[in-house]
């Protein structure tokens, strides 16, 4: 993202003046889908690509934005009941809400702001948005007193308040805690994490966009959640516990519960489970440079996420299915699914080889190219000038 370009877009709409600048980036995740909201644990990573904004106190309490991307412009005020129309207005109206509730004295701003983060990919473009926004807020209004992992919390309320996404925490994390050159890995039950430099010698990541938008409000995103809730409810009242997502279950109380669930909510489950285990086999498999092992586990997941969790769709199996037979060591859906990319580990010398086969068999079947992203691990929020 170039900052000179914001700032031109910024001056051009506000009369040449200027505010400050902040960033705040999209992410990646090696493995662990659809675990954040069940207590599991994830293995994301920033990426270089962003969400960039330029803001300027306006001593109101309206918030005057400029998409650039979009070139849309409104105007709204923080004593709005309802807030903006438009997704990309709401994620801004959203997190000042959110960051009034935190006790932050928020006053209006003039902002333009512009991504690279490709959209509707599984690259969490929203969670970079709303970090940006939360840092920046903190640190013009908030004195920079709002905790990194209430800056996180405050992006995942505005998905369930303003958007109607009941996602989990790992894109919003991964956008705030985000370590150039490294992965982290998180127990979203504890919220204890740890960075993993991410340097595998001989291997590459890229992401493969099928070009599909994938696309989580109103989608099945939220039925597979309460999937996942229905078959903790069930062994919670059969076995009397009190557990508060699957990541409190073992795999005997699902087996157990079949009969008192419908069959679709015992196959989500058996995922979640199923990738709990699949995200600590890669933690260890990476400690020892073992990256057959952690390719192998990105196969599974695929697998699950396309049979027993269902969120695939034809392009992305294909994809998976051109990088197996290319000798890939790892492939799968990344993110949400519904569309986006799929992420693969490559061994260096096979990487043009793949990169050129996945686009012309991609073309050839869907007439039209998929595109080439590769991965480099970046910062998370932080402002710029
Ligand atoms: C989306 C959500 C995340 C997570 C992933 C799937 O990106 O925002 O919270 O659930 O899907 O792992």
């Amino acid at each position: 993202m170039d900052i000179e370009f914001v700032r031109s877009r910024f001056a051009k709409h506000f009369n040449g003046s200027k505010g400050f600048v902040y960033a705040s980036p999209g992410r990646i995740n090696l493995i662990g889908e659809h675990t954040d909201y069940n207590g599991g644990f994830v293995f994301p990573g920033a990426v270089q690509q962003g969400m960039m904004a330029e803001i300027k106190p306006n001593n109101t309490r309206t918030i005057r934005a400029y998409s650039i991307d979009l070139k849309d412009y409104d105007e709204f005020s923080l004593d709005d009941e309802k807030g903006p129309h438009a997704s990309h207005f709401r994620y801004l109206f959203g997190v000042a809400k959110e960051m009034e509730k935190l006790g932050v004295p928020v006053q209006g701003f003039d902002t333009a702001f512009a991504g690279d983060v490709p959209l509707g990919a599984g690259m969490s473009s929203s969670a970079a948005l709303e970090s940006c926004f939360a840092f920046a807020i903190n640190d013009l209004f908030g004195g920079n007193k709002i905790s990194k992992w209430d800056l996180a919390k405050v992006g995942q309320a505005t998905e369930h308040n303003y958007i109607g996404v009941n996602c989990g925490i790992m894109d919003q994390f991964a956008s705030v805690f985000g370590k150039a050159g490294n992965l982290m890995r998180l127990d979203c039950q504890s919220g204890e994490f740890e960075y993993f430099p991410w340097n595998p010698k001989g291997y590459r990541l890229v992401l493969v966009n099928s070009c599909v938008k994938h696309e989580l409000v109103g989608s099945p995103y939220n039925d597979r959640r309460k999937s996942c809730e229905n078959v903790v409810a069930a062994i919670n009242k059969k076995f009397g516990v009190k557990a508060e997502t699957l990541r409190d279950c073992t795999w005997e109380q699902i087996e157990s519960v079949k009969g008192d669930v419908d069959p679709v909510d015992i196959k989500r489950a058996t995922f979640v489970m199923g990738e709990k285990d699949r995200v600590l086999a890669v933690s260890e498999a990476l400690q020892k440079g073992d990256y057959e092992t952690v390719g192998q586990k990105m196969y599974e997941t695929h697998q699950g996420l396309s049979k027993d969790y269902e969120v695939s769709c034809e392009e992305l199996d294909f994809l998976n299915d051109v990088a197996f037979d290319c000798g890939v060591t790892g492939s799968r859906i990344m993110g949400g699914g519904f569309g986006g990319c799929t992420i693969n580990l490559v061994k260096k010398d096979l990487y043009d080889l793949f990169v050129n086969t996945v686009v012309e068999k991609f073309q050839a079947k869907y007439g039209k190219k998929p595109v080439i992203i590769p991965v480099v691990i970046g910062d998370g929020s932080r402002r710029l000038v």
